[in-house]
């Protein structure tokens, strides 16, 4: 049977009656987006500043993306990783020649990115240190929902109602050197890190933390894995965030702003301690054609056009306009961010009612910790745009 929905009110209704109850959604019905603009059913339009969950790097329908996507539609969307396919491999030859590493293994989604390098940090642990096969993580941290992304993510409430979780994971305070030297033992494999915690509140650690750490892991021989899900592809202004901090990870998971809006992960590694072998690890629909052509598209046009400048750009004019912000409204607690991954603080639990005063001024924002926003908009925002979200943001709050 065809759905006979049309206004909001009606797709709101489909949701409470068919689709699993595992996301409070704000009450907004998109159906179009162009750059940093989204549509919704009623016509409305809003500035995007949370990108699908910083995943729209080149704004929404970004027409290089689109290009690729409507030429491989046409051509190849599927075969199995038993053959080659060419946008597969020439993704994988943009990675490797624009990063410090050596080789890739594509998949579907940011948690099976992490999922791939914790077992590749594992098979290491158990060739090169005598079976070692722990990972330290740092609390705040959010790797991913599967079962073991999510028993590495250090943030207890997601945790609990899904113990026992897999084990093989130890938390520590995020950027506490010590902490993690204090954590480290015979069965330590790696240490597994966000350059900036997306999910966490927008973490900015100390500049010399993962220098700090890297150092150790070295002393050690241990593996540093940077998990760059969020801060990946141009996010922080630069292309990877390791970059920002003079360090070079031997493992790094990518998705969300790899694909430029389709679903993709991948993790890389360096060659010294690239332990898979034949059979240890695969996907079905990693790698496919469809998705490589598009985030082929999507990487090439960031790099090539050096989009991640105007992420740095964009993210000082952005922290800019919030500092000017927070200098007229007392319950503004701080403002803190890396390129375009930004958060405003509160002195209270206030960042639902803020999101939804600001989804009613056409702006989208994300309420990511009870007293704290965030702004992710694409890599590609303009000065308006920022200038833009702020006077909506302001027009918000003066409303609270
Ligand atoms: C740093 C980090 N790692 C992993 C993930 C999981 O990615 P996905 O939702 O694509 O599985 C996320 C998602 O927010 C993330 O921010």
């Amino acid at each position: 049977m065809s759905s006979q929905a049309s206004g909001r009110a009606d797709w709101v209704e489909m949701e409470k009656q068919y689709y699993m109850f595992t996301v409070r959604r704000q009450p907004v019905v998109i159906v179009r987006g162009e750059g940093t603009l989204v549509w919704d059913v009623d016509g409305k339009e809003y500035l995007d500043f949370t990108s699908g969950w910083a995943v729209n790097n080149l704004g929404h329908c970004h027409p290089a993306i689109t290009k690729a996507i409507v030429e491989q539609a046409a051509t190849l969307l599927q075969t199995s990783n038993q053959f080659y396919t060419t946008p597969q491999l020439q993704l994988a030859q943009t990675l490797v020649e624009n990063s410090c590493l050596d080789k890739v293994f594509l998949c579907n989604s940011g948690a099976e990115a992490v999922e791939g390098s914790v077992k590749l940090a594992r098979k290491y642990g158990k060739k090169n240190r005598d079976g070692a096969y722990e990972v330290i993580t740092a609390y705040n941290s959010f790797h991913g929902r599967t079962l073991g992304t999510l028993s590495a993510t250090g943030q207890p409430h997601y945790q609990e109602p899904f113990q026992p979780l897999v084990p093989g994971f130890v938390h520590v305070d995020y950027d506490d050197v010590e902490a993690i030297m204090e954590a480290t033992g015979d069965r330590t494999a790696a240490v597994m890190l966000e350059p900036v915690q997306g999910e966490g509140g927008v973490n900015i650690p100390a500049d010399d933390y993962l220098p700090r750490v890297r150092e150790w892991c070295d002393k050690q021989g241990l593996l540093l894995v940077l998990d760059e899900v969020q801060t990946g592809m141009g996010r922080l202004g630069t292309l990877f965030g390791y970059q920002q901090y003079d360090v070079e990870p031997d493992v790094m998971a990518l998705a969300k702003g790899l694909g430029g809006g389709v679903p993709i992960g991948a993790f890389m590694s360096k060659d010294h301690c690239m332990a898979l072998e034949p059979g240890d690890h695969g996907s079905t629909f990693g790698g496919n054609p469809l998705t490589c052509a598009a985030s082929y598209a999507s990487s090439k046009h960031i790099i090539e056009n050096d989009v991640s400048s105007n992420a740095l750009a964009m993210g000082e004019r952005l922290m800019m306009a919030l500092e000017g912000v927070k200098s007229r409204f007392g319950f503004v607690a701080d403002v803190r961010g890396r390129g375009l991954l930004v958060a405003m603080a509160f002195d209270d639990d206030i960042s639902g009612k803020v999101v939804s005063v600001c989804n009613e001024e056409g702006l989208l924002l994300n309420a990511v910790r009870p007293n704290a926003v965030r702004f992710m908009p694409p890599l590609t925002v303009s000065p308006e745009e920022v200038d833009g979200a702020a006077t909506r943001l302001e027009a918000a709050l003066k409303r609270l």
